[in-house]
C-alpha cells in the first residue's frame, strides 16, 4: 500500500532507505550509531548536488563538513531547508509506524486531507543548541510532546508517544547537525508537525495522521533583533475564544492573527498584544508568545484558562523566577495594569525572552524599563545560560544528544 502523505518520489526514497531508518528508531538510539546510519539515509547523490536559494541565502547541500555553507551572522527566523526530515504515519491500531528520516522535501496530500479541509493540525517548536564544548543539546522536548498530546486530544487526533516524539526530535537534530549554528550564533529550530493526512469529506476526524519533524537554523525571531519590542494592544481582533482551542498549539490559532499583525506592523509596531474576547479587558498573549509583567518583586502572567497557550518557555521562566526568589502570579491581568508595570517581557521558543520597550493601548503609549539590570535580562541570561551550558542545569532540562 502506498503510504499516504508522501510523494512517490519520497516514497521510493523511503523504501530505499527504510531499513536503516528503521534500525535507528528501533535501537536505543546512541548518537554515534544514529549519525552513521543517518549518513546513509540522507545522502542520495542527487540530493547532495542541490543548491537552493531561499531569500538572500544561497545554500549548497552535501559534503562531510562540520557546518553547512551558511552565513551564520545573517540568521533571522526564516525557513532554510536542511538535509533531512522525520516522517511517520499512523497505523490502524492507533499507534505510529517506525519513523523514517528522509531528505527534506515536499509531501503529497489528498485534497480531502483532514488538515486541508478542517484544520486538523498541530505544531510544536523546540531547539537544538551547539555548545562551546562541541556537545549538541535539546531543551525539554518532552514538554512539547506532552503539549502535542493535549492538542491531539482536543482535536480528536492520534498523536505519537512522548518517547517517539523525543526520539524523532533527536533524529531530526542529528541528521541535520551541519545546520546547527556555531555557539552564540543561533540554534536549530525544530518543528514537529502533526496533521490529519487521511481523506475525509464529511466533518469528522481524519482516518490517518502524519507526524513530520523538520528543522531550520534560526537567529532572532523579531527583525528588531534583541532590541525592545513595541507592542500594540488590539481590542478588535482576538486570538482565542472561551471554549475554543487557544490553549493548544493548533495551526488554526495562527492564521486569524495575521490580519492584526499586518495592521500593527504597517503602523510601525513589532507585534500585537491581544485581550480576552469576552470583556476585552484582560491580557491574553502576543501573536507568537506569552507575556509577563513585572512590578517590584512580582512577576505576573495570564493564567492558563483555555485561551492561553501553556508555553514551555513560560513554564521555564516561572520556575527560574521562583528559584531566584521572585513571587510569580498566574492570574487574570486587567489591561490597566500595563500602566503601572515596571517591565514587560515576552516568552516563547521562537521568541526566547524578549523585552518590551513600549505598549500602545487606545492611543496611549507606555514605556518600560529594559536596561541590563532588568528582571527580563536576568531571566534571559539564566535561560540562555542553561541552554548553552554557562549556567548549571539544576532542573535537569537539558538532554545531551551528541
Ligand atoms: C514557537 O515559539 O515555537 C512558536 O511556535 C511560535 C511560532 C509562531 C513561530
Amino acid at each position: 500500500m502506498i503510504r499516504k502523505g508522501l510523494s512517490m518520489q519520497n516514497l521510493n526514497q523511503s523504501l530505499r532507505i527504510g531499513s536503516s531508518a528503521s534500525k535507528l528508531s528501533n535501537s536505543s538510539f546512541t548518537s554515534q550509531a544514529a549519525a552513521s546510519s543517518l549518513l546513509q539515509v540522507c545522502e542520495p547523490s542527487a540530493y547532495r548536488k542541490r543548491e537552493v536559494k531561499v531569500g538572500q541565502f544561497l545554500t549548497r547541500y552535501g559534503g562531510e563538513d562540520e557546518y553547512a555553507d551558511v552565513d551564520w551572522d545573517k540568521l533571522g527566523f526564516g525557513l532554510m531547508p536542511t538535509d533531512c526530515m522525520y516522517v511517520t504515519t499512523s497505523t490502524n491500531d492507533g499507534s505510529f509506524s517506525v519513523g523514517q528520516v528522509l531528505p527534506f522535501g515536499n509531501i503529497q496530500l489528498s485534497p480531502s486531507a483532514g488538515v486541508l479541509n478542517y484544520g486538523q493540525g498541530l505544531f510544536e517548536g523546540t531547539k537544538a543548541i551547539r555548545r562551546e564544548n562541541g556537545r549538541t543539546v535539546l531543551f525539554r522536548p518532552a514538554q512539547n510532546a506532552i503539549r502535542m498530546q493535549m492538542g491531539a486530544e482536543r482535536l480528536c487526533m492520534l498523536s505519537p508517544s512522548v518517547d517517539q516524539f523525543v526520539d524523532a526530535v533527536k533524529q531530526t537534530a542529528l541528521s541535520n547537525k551541519r545546520w546547527i549554528p556555531p555557539p552564540g550564533k543561533g540554534s536549530l529550530y525544530i518543528r514537529p508537525l502533526l496533521i490529519g493526512s487521511g481523506p475525509i469529506l464529511g466533518l469528522a476526524p481524519a482516518p490517518e495522521y502524519t507526524f513530520i519533524v523538520y528543522a531550520s537554523p534560526v537567529g532572532n525571531y523579531f527583525k528588531e533583533g534583541r532590541a525592545p519590542l513595541n507592542l500594540f494592544v488590539d481590542d478588535e481582533y482576538h486570538r482565542a475564544t472561551r471554549g475554543g482551542a487557544g490553549g493548544v498549539k493548533t495551526i488554526s490559532n495562527y492564521a486569524p492573527v495575521l490580519k492584526a499583525i499586518t495592521r500593527a506592523k504597517s503602523r510601525g509596531f513589532s507585534d500585537v498584544l491581544y485581550l480576552d474576547s469576552v470583556n476585552k479587558k484582560n491580557l491574553e498573549e502576543v501573536s507568537s508568545c506569552n507575556i509577563f509583567i513585572v512590578k517590584g518583586n512580582v512577576l505576573s502572567t495570564p493564567a492558563i484558562n483555555g485561551t492561553i497557550l501553556p508555553g514551555v518557555t513560560r513554564k521555564c521562566i516561572i520556575e527560574i523566577a521562583q528559584h531566584h526568589g521572585y513571587k510569580v502570579e498566574e492570574r487574570q491581568i486587567p489591561v490597566e495594569e500595563l500602566l503601572d508595570a515596571d517591565e514587560i517581557f515576552c516568552t516563547g521558543t521562537a521568541v526566547g525572552v524578549a523585552s518590551v520597550g513600549s505598549i500602545t493601548y487606545k492611543n496611549k503609549r507606555v514605556e518600560y524599563k529594559t536596561d541590563s539590570k532588568s528582571v527580563c535580562r536576568e531571566m534571559y541570561s539564566t535561560l540562555i545560560g542553561i541552554q548553552t551550558g554557562s549556567v548549571e542545569d539544576e532542573m535537569g532540562w537539558i538532554i545531551e544528544i551528541d
